[in-house]
């Protein structure tokens, strides 16, 4: 049997899961049942990514230890996981002693090969994309993810990404398939051909990392640490069985990647593993992003939705349905709960959903609940031919999107299909049939192609809807499981005739569309409100009627001081002003209504006052975390800001 090893990216700890991992993850499953489907022996890895700066720092304001609080998050994704049915093989998390000695194996085969030296950082660095910011923005700001950089200068050990230059455009050359898709890939090359830096691969800053052995105050770099686990999972630096595992599947067949980490996967990985002497994966796949209101949906950006109000309201089929049918693979989606539940609507309750119903119950009513045989070849008619026609189509179509990772196409084949079916069923009016005894052999035959045709479609459905999928199945009164179906000996024709169909029940129910939005909303707010810290849990304060206000009630409310790193207005409102605001130990976005008062260009530099622990709010669709203070000065209410006449320390409190 022939394997294939697919990994998704291991997730940072330092935010629970949100949709855009779910999408990832579901993704990796649904090409898992797919090959296996197929006849290959499949591994799918996940897993954790647990070390660095940025889950130290989480860590820190949570109040808790950094493993403790790695352990929490790497159980919520486990559980999140179990629920939704994903099928994972092998889920690697970075702090295991596995993952350990897997990176320092790889750290000195690299060594022994002559690709590690000592030398100087001196520059500056993000610390939530824990990258050193070489090709600042204009604004001075992180290209990844806009945020201000800090001035680092750290002793490190280096390696020579430089020396991979021409092996890596080689490899790009002699391997078309190595980056997907193309356009990705094209970047990826010119990346690459306007030359590598060396790049350090350790740190000295922080503590919380894997130590390197032999210099005691350096932990490995996160990206050489977490990129090591697609290795460690599947037995890499272990011995006996585990070795022989690793040796048995890697180099990984398919490797799924967002495309802001394409270049950690597609320059820095296989580099390690050429100087490492290991065979380098064969695909790298780039998927875009789940954008909300045009803007990457993730944790910082305060924009999120999760995957339980979703499933909890449409079912797990119903979100795997939707991921996998509205987003081109490759590129950006915007998600929208009302495309959303159009989409199961129209595709899932209404075309297949109701196919099914209405088959099964017509074969109730009209044969006792068996599916007939149907009259021989030479009585076929152009309609039965058109839909055994479209379902081989179908099938190859399907399996050829499938393979070049073309999810949403491989759906709209089936959806040609079940179309297909369904028009069928309208032209040759099988209720009308049954009135007449002398067209029972039509009818039988009408029937039968219609269950053939249900019954290609749930098959190729399998991989991405696999319990509905399932349960059509026992409906049809089919024997086995869709799980050990082999897609190599689907074809038309092999319905087995005088099958018993199962008892009737609606796979996707139709949903009420504005209530369902609405269950999904309230959903995802209550989530939202019991993950925020305690600090800004609830928050509000009881109306007091009278004016004094105790020292404790003053002492809640946190100001600090704050350096204005950036400002920019916001499109479309004349008063919005977007800020970058550092507060000593972090920087936050704050959105004020200062734009008529200030410009841009007088605010960065500038020293104001913050009060940090306000609720987070969206302004205009634009995160808000923290306000600052003006006085409100005349008749029009001009803002005049409050700021020091001495110089202060960035961060200090206000009290
Ligand atoms: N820990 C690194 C990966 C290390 S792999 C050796 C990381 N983690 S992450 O949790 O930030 O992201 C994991 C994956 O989720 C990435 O592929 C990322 O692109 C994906 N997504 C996170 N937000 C996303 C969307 N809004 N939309 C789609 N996928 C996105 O990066």
């Amino acid at each position: 049997m022939p394997k294939f090893y697919l990994t998704t990216p291991i997730y940072y700890v330092n935010a629970r899961p949100h949709l855009g991992h779910t999408y990832t993850t579901i993704v990796a499953d649904s090409i898992t049942r797919y090959k296996r489907l197929r006849g290959y022996e499949v591994v799918f890895l996940t897993g954790t990514d647990e070390h660095g700066e940025t889950v130290a720092r989480s860590a820190r304001r949570a109040g808790r230890e950094p493993q403790a609080f790695a352990d929490e998050v790497a159980g919520a994704y486990q559980r999140l996981w179990k629920t939704l049915g994903l099928d994972y093989d092998h889920f690697i998390r970075t702090t295991e002693s596995r993952h350990e000695a897997a990176v320092k194996k790889l750290f000195q085969a690299a060594k022994k090969a002559g690709y590690i030296y000592k030398g100087k950082y001196q520059g500056l660095y993000c610390v939530p994309c824990e990258l050193y910011v070489t090709d600042p923005t204009p604004e001075g700001n992180c290209p990844t993810c806009g945020r201000p950089p800090e001035r680092v200068e750290e002793e490190n050990l280096f390696f020579k990404l430089s020396a991979f230059q021409d092996k890596l455009l080689a490899h790009y050359e002699k391997h078309p398939d190595f980056v997907q898709p193309e356009s990705r890939r094209n970047e990826v090359v010119s990346f690459v051909r306007s030359g590598l830096r060396d790049l350090s691969i350790t740190r000295t800053r922080f503590r919380w990392g894997i130590p390197v052995p032999g210099e005691e105050s350096h932990v490995f770099y996160v990206w050489f640490d977490a990129l090591t686990s697609y290795l460690s999972g599947i037995g890499y630096g272990a011995t006996g069985a585990g070795a022989s595992q690793f040796e048995r599947l890697w180099p990984a067949d398919l490797q799924l990647v967002g495309k802001e980490i394409l270049r950690f996967h597609a320059v820095y990985w296989p580099a390690f593993l050429m100087a490492a002497k290991l065979p380098l994966p064969k695909t790298i796949y780039a998927h875009g992003w789940w954008l909300m209101e045009l803007e990457k949906m993730s944790k910082s950006r305060g924009n999120i939705v999760r995957s339980e109000p979703i499933h909890r309201v449409v079912g797990i089929d119903g979100l795997r349905y939707y991921l996998l049918r509205e987003m081109v693979f490759g590129q950006d989606s915007n998600f929208s709960y009302d495309a959303l539940v159009t989409r199961y609507n129209s595709d899932l309750a209404n075309d297949f959903g109701n196919l099914v119903s209405r088959l099964l119950t017509m074969v109730e009513r009209y044969f006792k609940g068996e599916i007939p045989y149907p009259s021989a070849g030479a009585d076929r008619t152009a309609e039965d031919r058109e839909v055994a026609a479209v379902a081989e189509r179908s099938i190859t179509a399907f399996q050829q999107c499938f393979d070049g990772c073309d999810f949403s196409r491989g759906l709209e084949a089936v959806w040609a299909l079940v179309s297909a079916v369904n028009k069928y069923l309208v032209e040759t009016e099988p209720w009308v049939l049954a009135e007449d005894e002398a067209k029972r052999a039509r009818l039988a035959t009408v029937l039968w192609t219609a269950a053939e045709g249900v019954r290609i479609a749930t098959t190729l459905l399998y991989p991405v809807v696999p319990a509905a999928a399932e349960r059509v199945r026992q409906q049809l009164g089919l024997e086995g499981e869709l799980a050990a179906t082999s897609l190599d000996d689907l074809s038309w024709g092999q319905f087995p005739t005088g099958t018993r169909i199962g008892s009737l029940e609606p796979v996707f129910p139709r949903l009420e569309k504005d209530a369902a939005i609405q269950q999904m909303r309230q959903l995802e707010e209550e989530l939202t409100a019991a993950a925020a810290p305690p600090a800004r849990r609830g928050g509000a304060v009881s109306a007091d009627e009278q004016n004094w206000i105790s020292i404790d009630d003053f002492a809640k409310v946190e100001m600090r001081v704050g350096e204005v790193r950036s400002a920019e207005r916001i499109a479309g409102a004349t008063k919005l002003l977007k800020m970058v605001v550092d507060i000593g130990d972090e920087v936050r976005q704050i959105v004020a209504g200062i734009a008529e008062a200030y410009t841009p260009e007088q605010l960065v530099g500038k020293k104001v006052v913050i009060v940090t622990n306000l609720q987070p709010r969206k302004i205009r669709g634009v995160e808000s975390n923290g306000m600052i203070v003006a006085a409100t000065v005349g008749d029009s209410g001009r803002p005049v800001l409050a700021t020091f006449s001495e110089d202060v320390p960035v961060g200090a409190r206000l009290k």
